[in-house]
């Protein structure tokens, strides 16, 4: 399928990497990328060969947050009729194999909320996480007042918010908001790795963990607990618990077939 805002291809027959593609307005997320977007990532999970997806800007910039040309001459009526965000934005969170960012440069505003999207971010050390959507008289729109705070907490997230302020990678990691820092010409090989190293488990007991770490963002604690139990003891019945367990007795590697 050609695309205009993205491009799309896949690693090992197992990775599909969606990279944004917008370079001269720093990856400006409008709703043409974002439908683009959506539309790929729900072929990738449709695929039985792709076991993780990856997005990914430039160098630059990841995304320095929704198009401020396209969103400047929006009246209230033309957001709350077209449900400006909800409509486009949030195909992603229906995904269920895992989505790793890849974040190089900006991340900002929107472009920092697509990344809060997706399952774990690992940064390069140039990146810059922000949500300065305050400097534009608006607020976050696209889930960040509400991720960002579970990811790093209520002081750090006010700060952000209120001030508009950028944050480096370093700071990032440190708050919980990446789960790792590579230099910036192995963020690929790095976010590949783990992609490919993903792939290669269960991909029902990946399914199944996905959905089960998503579990403690909605639910009380002994709610969530429960929730995973049940996909616990439910995993018992995968030919890949056998294969697993069975590997590990006899020091072997499992071969997983994703049954
Ligand atoms: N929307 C549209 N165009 C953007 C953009 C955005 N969010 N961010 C950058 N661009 C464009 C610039 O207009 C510029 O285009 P021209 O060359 O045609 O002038 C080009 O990208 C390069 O940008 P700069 O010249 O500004 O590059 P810089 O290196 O000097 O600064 C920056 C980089 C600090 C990221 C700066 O571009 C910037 O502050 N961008 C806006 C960031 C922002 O406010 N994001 C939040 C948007 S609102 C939002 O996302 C709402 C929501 O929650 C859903």
């Amino acid at each position: 399928m050609a695309y205009e805002f993205i491009t799309v291809h896949t690693e090992a027959d197992k990775v599909g990497v969606i990279t944004l593609n917008r370079p001269k307005q720093l990856n400006a997320l409008n709703a043409g990328l974002m439908i683009e977007l959506g539309q790929a990532l729900k072929a990738f999970d449709a695929d039985h060969a792709i076991g993780c997806m990856v997005i990914t800007g430039s160098e630059k910039a990841f995304a320095a947050g929704a198009d401020i040309g396209a969103m400047a001459t929006y009246t209230f009526a033309d957001v709350y009729k077209d449900d400006y965000i909800t409509r486009d934005w949030e195909t992603i969170r229906s995904i269920r194999k895992p989505v790793i960012a890849a974040v190089s440069g900006f991340a900002l505003g929107g472009g920092c909320e697509l990344a809060m999207m997706c399952d774990f971010i690992i940064a390069a050390d140039n990146a810059k996480f922000g949500q300065p959507e305050i400097k534009l008289g608006v607020i976050p729109g696209a889930g960040g007042t509400q991720r960002l705070p579970r990811a790093v907490g209520k002081a750090k997230a006010m700060d952000l918010a209120l001030t508009g302020r950028m944050m480096s990678a370093t700071e990032a990691e440190q708050a919980g908001l990446v789960s790792r820092i590579v230099p910036l010409d192995k963020l690929m090989e790095e976010t590949l790795g783990a992609a490919l190293m993903i792939c290669d488990y269960s991909q029902i007991a990946v399914m199944a963990a996905k959905e089960s770490v998503n579990r403690a963002f909605e639910s009380g604690l002994a709610d969530g607990v429960m929730f995973e139990r049940r996909l616990f003891h439910a995993l018992f019945a995968t030919a890949d618990q056998k294969e697993g367990m069975d590997a590990f007795v006899n020091k072997r590697k499992a071969v997983f077939k994703h049954q």
